[in-house]
């Protein structure tokens, strides 16, 4: 497998690079706008043909750069039907599959933080792309976006803690600079959804936190709901 972990700075996301090392088929995952240029550069030097642009969710901090990609390489545009989004070329339902080369990412739906949040899950490779489920340690808000305490904690429970203990795991965002964490230590250390804390100890939790709206909610969410697609 090819794989590249990319960082956008002014939004701390991560945006994946995922490609079969011998057909040289790639999907980029949860891409930023402002970074397609770079992440398209990045794809040529390794002589990757994007063949997909993935979300794990409609993204409230930054705008995709899905439609972008779709523009400049033919890769197509992977949404849920969950998502409401308009746009997409493949629409992907729970336990769907998308092929990328010999690499099957599989759609396991995790709804809480928004209601179309999907877990990209590469079993033959061990690893998941959670978005913003589960964080390193943290996970995403659930007061807007049809956000749902109850929601994420089952979602993380059933869907994600329910893989292997050793599955790597990939967040849409970290703060602090951590790329990964597993299952094993999620179920452990994370401070909000382990360490054995119940539904109600979650919801109590999510519910204490007073967050500002996210800076650019009300550009990013209708952008968001196209792929990013700029008018012409
Ligand atoms: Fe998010």
């Amino acid at each position: 497998m090819v794989f590249r972990q990319l960082l956008d700075p002014e939004t701390s996301t991560w945006t994946y690079l995922v490609g079969d090392e011998r057909t040289r088929d790639a999907a980029l995952i949860d891409g930023v706008r402002e970074q397609v240029e770079r992440d398209l550069e990045l794809a040529a030097q390794l002589d990757l043909k994007l063949r997909f642009a993935i979300e794990t969710h409609i993204h409230a901090d930054h705008v995709t750069s899905a439609w972008i990609v779709k523009e400049r390489t033919g890769a197509r545009i992977v949404g849920t039907r969950a998502s409401g989004a308009t746009g997409a070329d493949v629409v992907v339902e729970d336990g769907g599959t998308v092929q990328v080369g010999s690499l099957v990412l599989e759609a396991r739906s995790t709804p809480g933080h928004t209601d179309s949040c999907t877990t990209w899950v590469l079993a033959s490779e061990g690893l998941a792309f959670t978005g913003d489920a589960v964080l390193v340690r943290g996970c995403g808000r659930t007061d807007f976006q049809q956000g749902d305490a109850r929601r994420l904690y089952r979602s993380v429970h059933e869907r994600i803690f329910t893989l292997p203990d050793d599955t790597l795991l990939y967040p849409g965002h970290d703060y602090r600079g951590r790329t990964v964490t597993t299952v094993r230590e999620e179920r452990a250390f994370n401070p909000r959804l382990g360490g054995g804390r119940s539904e109600q100890d979650f919801v109590a939790i999510m519910s204490a936190l007073k967050l500002d709206p996210p800076k650019r909610i009300d550009v990013a969410v209708p952008a968001n709901l196209t792929f990013g697609r700029i008018a012409s």
